[in-house]
Parts: C-alpha cells; structure tokens; sequence
C-alpha cells in the first residue's frame, strides 16, 4: 500500500519546490486537495491519487523520473508478467502515476531491497556489470559456517556460469543450528548468493537484500514502499556516471 504523504513532501517530490517553501504556500492558501483548501500544515495526501492542486492547477503527476524503494515480501515475483499467473511485485504498488520497472530481480523468496524505476538510463547502468554496484544481503544459512567459507567466499568461488568474483563476507551469528552473514556482492547474476554458497557447502534457509549501492532498507516494514527523495538518487545517478561525482 502507498503511504499517504505530507503535501509538503509530494511537492518536493514532485519538483515543484523545497519542503519549507511548500509550508509557505500552504499558509498562504494556496494548497488544495480534491477541492478543499489545506489549512494544516502536515496534511497528507496520496500523490498521483489525490487531486492536488496549486493556485487552482493540478501539480503533476509524476516528475520526470520515478524512483522507488520497496521492500519485497516472499512469494512475489520481479517481472512484469507470469505464465503461471505468481503474484507480481508491481501488484504491490498503488496509485503510482507511471509504470515502473524492477532494477534487477529478487528470487520468488528472498525478501528486502528493491528499486523501482521509470529511468531507463539509470536502470541500465545499474545492472550492468561493468559498473560493479555492491548488493548487499543478510544471508541465513543451515548450519554452522566455518572460516574456511567465508574465506572462500571472499575470494570469489566457482559458479557454473564463471567465477562469482570477490565479496565482502562477516558474520552476524552463528551456532551449530544455523548462521546469519552479511554478505556484499558486486554482480547481480540469477541467484547468485544461494550459488555462492552452496559452492561452500551451505544451504541458504533466509535472504534479504539489505542494500543497493548507496540505498539502504531502513525502517522499511515488508510490502511497503516509498519514493525516493532527490537527495537519496543523486548518489546512484553518481555511482554510474550518469552525474558528475
Ligand atoms: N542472489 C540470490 O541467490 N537470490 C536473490 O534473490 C538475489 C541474489
């Protein structure tokens, strides 16, 4: 479900102008959502649902580009149609007001991070893997890992489809039932974290993608998700080059 967001932030969002200047226009009455003036400030609204308009306009819809964070639920899947009719992880999104498009994919059920966008550019970029951009996933595993493992996987083990290359691997627990790293990779190949470790031996029980490049899932609860700030995809936009660091 889409959060409702304060006016202030949708136009923001929208491009339209800064937070504290938004508050200035709301004070001025010159705000209106579905035709009732906003007197408070801190009054939501769903963007792109809502008719949001200033000085008697409708602000846009969407900006140029749409960039979302959502945190994916297990037993949905990246693409953007089914044969055997699976729930889609774009089913999740409502009231968003242009398609946009997994970058990347998660397995059926793994869980967490992932970005959504309309920016072909930026999509491109990011999955390509010259541009080596760091996911990073908490990975469950059966059983107790050893050192010679975790060495392993960061040298980079072998896969069927070439070597994994390296990784960033540390331990957040482990006892003799199972064990929970962190594990950073820098290629996005099909299941390539369950790959890695069964190529040391171990079975992966529980996946979530903690992190994509710059991007972090924070508080996000599983099935949400929110749109991004500018400040949170000039990073990204940075990282392949597509502005100047
Ligand atoms: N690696 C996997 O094995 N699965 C994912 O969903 C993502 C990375």
């Amino acid at each position: 479900m889409q959060k409702a967001l304060r006016i202030n932030r949708i136009l923001s969002l929208a491009g339209l102008t800064s937070r504290r200047k938004a508050d200035e226009w709301i004070k001025k009455g010159r705000i209106t959502v579905n035709g009732l003036l906003v007197t408070k400030l801190g009054t939501r609204a769903i963007w792109g649902k809502d008719r949001i308009q200033l000085d008697g306009k409708d602000i846009p819809k969407t900006r140029q580009g749409l960039y979302l964070l959502l945190n994916k639920p297990f037993g949905y899947i990246c693409s953007l149609m089914d044969p055997e009719g699976r729930s889609l992880v774009t089913d999740l999104l409502k009231d968003i007001p242009e398609r946009v498009y997994p970058v990347g994919r998660l397995d059926f059920d793994t869980l967490g991070l992932l970005f959504l966008t309309n920016d072909g550019d930026l999509t491109y970029r990011l999955t390509h893997p010259s541009y080596e951009v760091p996911r990073t996933y908490k990975v469950t595993v059966d059983g107790k890992i050893t050192d010679k493992a975790l060495k392993d996987l960061r040298a980079g083990v072998q896969l069927e489809d070439g070597p994994s290359g390296r990784s960033k691997a540390t331990i957040i627990s482990k006892n003799n039932m199972k064990s929970i790293i962190r594990l950073t990779i820098t290629q996005g190949r099909q299941r390539q974290v369950r790959r890695m470790l069964q190529a040391v031996n171990y079975k992966v029980v529980h996946l979530i993608r903690t992190g994509f490049g710059p991007l972090s899932l924070g508080d996000l609860k599983v099935g949400e998700y929110r749109y991004l700030e500018t400040v949170e995809v000039e990073p990204l936009k940075k990282i392949v080059g597509l502005i100047p660091k």
